[in-house]
């Protein structure tokens, strides 16, 4: 039996007390390891098959709303594809900041990265380098989900 990736009930997606399961795809094409999307309407969900069982999240990044399910997974930690950023699945967590730079969920800033043997080079001024420091990094959020008859189904509001 495939295990489910206890979260966070905190981080419980708006919207999704009630919400109806609806299936996705066969828990067989979703093997350890893997990542996929599958979508409702607009709503994009990250399916992934982590170290600690099934999850299912936005697949959007918690940095700037790039799809996780094409970046990578690492038991449960997953890779973006745009900035380096890497996020825990058990946690919510970030677990290493954009390369951009920007606010940490808590608020604590962190600089734009450069190699550690090179001075920081500093950002131009202007509003694009203002948008970067005040990009915060969010907490996913996460759907029911349950194993029904070999099929993933993902809880969403209607
Ligand atoms: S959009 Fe994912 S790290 Fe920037």
């Amino acid at each position: 039996m495939t295990s489910l990736l206890p979260y966070p009930p905190e981080l419980r997606a708006p919207g999704t007390t009630d919400a109806p399961f609806r299936p996705t795809i066969p828990v067989r094409d979703l093997p350890p390891g893997a990542m996929r999307r599958v979508s409702f309407g607009d709503l994009d969900v990250l399916l992934a098959h982590t170290s600690l069982g099934l999850a299912a999240v936005d697949d959007r990044c918690p940095h700037m709303a790039a799809p996780l399910s094409i970046g990578g997974l690492d038991g449960c930690v997953v890779a973006c594809p745009l900035h380096s950023g890497r996020f825990d699945l058990g946690t919510g967590d970030p677990v290493q900041m954009p390369t951009t730079g920007g606010l940490w969920p808590d608020g604590a800033y962190e600089p734009v990265w450069c190699p550690p043997d090179r001075e920081p080079r500093p950002d131009p001024p202007g509003v694009k380098t203002e948008a970067r420091k005040l990009t915060r990094v969010r907490r996913f959020r996460y759907y029911p989900l349950r194993v029904v008859d070999g099929v993933i189904e993902v809880g969403v509001p209607g």
